[in-house]
């Protein structure tokens, strides 16, 4: 077994009691974790199945073990190319951005991924508490099988020159052949990590004042009585009995829902992004038992429930046609057309969607149906691919579309609704009566919005295939503002992001997804409508899973193209804009 080293445990120790219900093998166990890379890219842990094992390297720029050491592991990873063990590193400092990782990197000549460990969390939970430590997790069953030195000129007291005892790479031929490895493991001599900042952080973490706010801000609003999610939050014994698994969720980055780059998340309306300090508060009273030592419980007196229109009561309540959906089969995208009747010419502020039956709803995309003036055809967009998403649309956590002060969608008297709705049978045969709410501006606003999408519709992905990347862009014609982009893949879209490159050749990415989801799609609302001179590039690039270890993948043996069927792909990267010049100035 594992010699827990004293220092790891000190460490852990004065940071977190271990959780009471754990497992016998408490030092080597691991939960399942994610983390962005300094690239910005998404690492989850069991999406690593298929690797024999997994390298952390415990690095830091600052620290000049860390920075010798790293050539030697690369000599490592040299000699076990092509044997499913992946190297990466892990920065577990908290105090590096990613840009300043990428420029030391660079500067280190280092190519492996590095892991952005901001709440310290994993660190803690491998047990790392040095520099160029390395620990080898089994994926699988997620273990850490070895912790220590890289080798003898990196562990404590060392003054080799050169290696002659290659500590990590010893094990991984013994862990790969199926031996056990050697028990004592030496310490690395990198400088410890220092985690007084997480610490102090978490020094009095209590249930009433701190876990419960954090708790009614993030989660609450659908964890509650009637609200989407599975269980309410609606008392400290419910959320001390779901702890575990609170604990897994955020962990991994899968709650909140719809969590993007850090960097972006304050320039969207509707994001919740929860900060590194929450998560550190909340893992922290986690690991403590989850107890409550006050004589309060503010999630039991806090009394919300579920409101229809999140978005203030609608001008207009359409009622979609109660549409009754199989309890099996392919459903077809079903194309309505409804009438509005319209007393005058309306310009849009707003519209929400109401789902009616979630479990089988997968999207509604409304567009307008021009006025049958008796000159010719009315617009028909069936059919038609590339055109942005109309008005509005709903996904899973998307249902509410606003557009920007000045800007209003406008719709004629006369004009109806067309809606492309997309179900899902789920096994039952059930009725789905949705609504949407249409939110009028009193005046004429100065813009129209406009929308579109980059788009790529040749998608051909090889069974199998892990990481098959695409980009498709959009010119900008017109000084413009975009105000909202929001990517649209299915089951084996892993993460996107959008890029804007100006006229002057410069670049600027806007929004990344590190782990897009298809069971939660967003369009983001910028706060600040973005300035894009004539000439401007919209970058839309997205990558997508076939393998087997995207647990969302349906059939990963399937050669994947084009096709409306959540089975099949899609490739949109949405936008809306506004021309800069306003309507009256044209
Ligand atoms: C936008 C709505 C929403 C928010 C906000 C939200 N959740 Fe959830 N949560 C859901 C839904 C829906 C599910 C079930 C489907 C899924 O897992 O995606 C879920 C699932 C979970 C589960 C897993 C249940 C299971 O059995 O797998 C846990 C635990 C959880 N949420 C915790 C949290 C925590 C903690 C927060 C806040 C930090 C939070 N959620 C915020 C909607 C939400």
């Amino acid at each position: 077994m594992l010699r827990f080293l004293m220092i790891a445990k000190i460490a852990a120790a004065s940071l977190m009691t271990v959780f009471v219900g754990m497992s016998v093998n408490a030092a080597d166990r691991i939960s399942d974790f994610s983390l962005t890379d300094s690239e910005g890219r998404f690492f989850q842990l069991s999406r690593h199945g298929d690797e024999q094992a997994i390298v952390l390297f415990s690095y830091d720029p600052q620290s000049r073990d860390a920075r010798r050491a790293a050539s030697d592991l690369a000599d490592v990873a040299e000699q076990f190319e092509g044997q499913k063990v992946e190297f990466l590193m892990i920065n577990s400092t908290g105090s590096v951005d990613k840009l300043a990782m990428r420029e030391a990197a660079e500067k280190e000549d280092i190519t492996l991924r590095i892991l952005m460990d901001d709440t310290q969390l994993v660190a803690k939970e491998l047990g790392l508490s040095r520099t160029a430590e390395v620990a080898i997790l089994d994926p699988t069953a997620k273990e850490v099988v070895y912790r220590g030195a890289l080798n003898d000129r990196f562990s404590q007291g060392s003054r080799a020159r050169r290696a002659k005892e290659h500590y990590v790479a010893d094990a991984l031929t013994a862990f790969i052949a199926g031996q056990s490895i050697a028990a004592e493991q030496a310490e690395s001599k990198g400088d410890e990590i220092d985690f007084s900042t997480s610490a102090a952080v978490v020094s009095s973490v209590s249930y009433a004042n701190d876990v419960a706010p954090i708790l009614k801000e993030r989660c609450v609003t659908c964890h509650m009585e009637g609200g989407i999610a599975p269980f309410a939050m609606s008392s400290h014994q419910m959320v001390q009995g779901w702890s575990p698994m609170i604990r897994e969720v955020l962990i991994t980055k899968r709650m909140p829902p719809g969590q993007i780059g850090a960097e972006y998340s304050n320039q969207f309306h509707g994001v919740n992004q929860i900060s590194v300090e929450e998560t550190q508060k909340l893992v922290h009273w986690i690991d403590s038992g989850a107890g409550n030592d006050s004589s309060t419980d503010p999630l039991a007196e806090y009394k919300i429930s579920p409101v229809k229109w999140g978005h203030g009561e609608p001008d207009m309540i359409v009622n979609i046609p109660p549409q009754t959906i199989p309890a099996t089969g392919t459903v077809e995208y079903r194309n309505l057309v409804l009438p509005l009747d319209l007393p005058e010419d309306k310009w849009v502020k707003a519209v929400e969607f109401v789902a009616g039956d979630t479990t089988v709803l997968h999207h509604i995309i409304a567009w307008a149906q021009a006025p049958d003036t008796g000159r010719g055809r009315r617009t028909n967009p069936f059919g038609i691919l590339n055109q942005g998403i109309g008005l509005g649309a709903y996904a899973p956590g998307n249902t509410i579309n606003t557009y920007p002060d000045d800007a209003g969608f406008p719709l004629a008297q006369g004009s109806g609704l067309i809606l492309q709705m997309h179900y899902t049978s789920s096994g039952k045969e059930t009725v789905d009566a949705s609504e949407i709410g249409i939110h009028f501006w009193d005046e004429e606003p100065e813009r129209a919005i406009l929308g579109g999408s980059a788009a790529d519709l040749e998608i051909a992905i090889a069974p199998f295939e892990a990481n098959h990347e695409m980009v498709a862009s959009k010119k900008f014609r017109k000084d413009a503002y975009l105000t909202m982009v929001g990517p649209h893949m299915h089951y084996r879209g892993q993460d996107a992001n959008f890029k804007l490159v100006y006229p002057d050749g410069t670049e600027e990415e806007i929004l990344n997804v590190p782990n897009y989801q298809f069971n939660w799609q967003k369009t983001y609302d910028f706060k600040e409508p973005k300035f894009l001179p004539a000439g401007t590039e919209m970058v839309f690039r997205a990558t997508f899973d076939n393998s087997a270890m995207n647990p969302y993948n349906p059939d990963p043996s399937a050669e994947i193209s084009w096709g409306e069927q959540t089975w099949q792909e899609m490739m949109f990267g949405f936008f809306r804009y506004v021309d800069a010049e306003s309507s009256e100035g044209e």
